[in-house]
């Protein structure tokens, strides 16, 4: 079964749009998500392009600030200022990497907590860890929403993510482990990483290997999440998994491109209305 991410992206989207004239009758105007882009990494624009596609589609308010590969630091930070001033203002998104020049901790601080939609501020990371409210960082909400799509519980299973960037790795592990899952993280010192993952009735790859998971390293029946966006020589998009044998042996699993991809661009939208709200005087509708 092939956990389609983006069919299901589709359908968390029409819910949100259908909300939008509730939220601006309520609260008199539309969530607005704000995104920085510095410089012109085309797979950086690609992304970004889509993030704001996503806003229009969901009729929320959308600002995209590009800035230019050699823009000083203290330019970047004194715009985040602005923007965290801005009332008007619920998310602010830096797209990431940044050019060398540029200190990424220092940005990414500089963020007002309330408005981090990527969840990647330091206060946010403490609180998810604590298991406090947070705001969760897009791409392993997301994969934790296609897991919970497949039906399959999650207590007491196996989990092992494959990958420990603090993106990805390390938070969607803390995401299956509220979830009470046991949790592996591996990675490439883990010895015998074929049977590690062997082991997986849930299979978390986000390594940026393309089609590094054979399917000698997957449980038959096991779900499979591919993080992977891997542009190989011949132009295409594979992930991290090698979908074809690897899709014979799993219970479940999500395709690349249409998998984790257009799931990680709905949590911001989910994310940048959940920071609205927060922020409203009026609380939750
Ligand atoms: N670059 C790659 N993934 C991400 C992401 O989720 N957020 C930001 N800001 N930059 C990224």
């Amino acid at each position: 079964m092939i956990i389609d991410g983006k069919a299901l992206s589709l359908s968390l989207k029409e819910d949100m749009k259908a909300r939008m004239a509730e939220l601006e009758n309520k609260y008199g105007r539309r969530p607005c998500l704000s995104v920085i882009i510095v410089g012109d990494n085309p797979a950086s624009r690609s992304y970004v392009r889509g993030k704001i596609k996503a806003a229009e589609f969901v009729g929320m308010e959308s600002r995209l600030i590009e800035l230019p590969q050699d823009v000083s630091e203290g330019a970047l930070l004194s715009k985040i200022s602005e923007l965290n001033a801005d009332e008007k203002v619920d998310g602010i998104l830096v797209q990431l990497p940044l050019p060398e020049h540029i200190d990424e901790d220092k940005v990414i601080d500089a963020i007002a907590v309330a408005k981090d939609v990527d969840g990647f501020h330091p206060s946010n990371v403490a609180a998810l860890w604590l298991g406090r409210k947070c705001t969760v960082p897009c791409t392993p909400k997301g994969i934790i929403k296609m897991i919970e799509s497949t039906g399959v519980e999650i207590a007491g299973k196996k989990a092992v993510v494959v990958g420990r960037s603090n993106i990805v790795g390390k938070p969607v592990a803390k995401l299956l482990l509220d979830r009470n899952a046991t949790v592996t993280i591996a990675h490439s010192r883990t010895k015998d990483l074929a049977a590690v993952c062997r082991e997986a009735d849930i299979l978390v790859a986000a390594v940026g290997r393309p089609k590094m998971i054979t399917a000698d390293m997957v449980k038959p029946g096991a779900v499979v999440i591919d993080v992977g966006i891997n542009r190989v020589a011949d132009g295409t998009l594979v992930g991290d998994v090698d979908f074809g044998p690897a899709s014979e042996l799993a219970g479940y699993i999500s395709p690349v491109p249409g998998g984790v991809g257009p799931m990680t661009i709905t949590m911001l939208m989910e994310n940048t209305i959940e920071c609205f709200l927060s922020k409203s005087p009026v609380g939750n509708v």
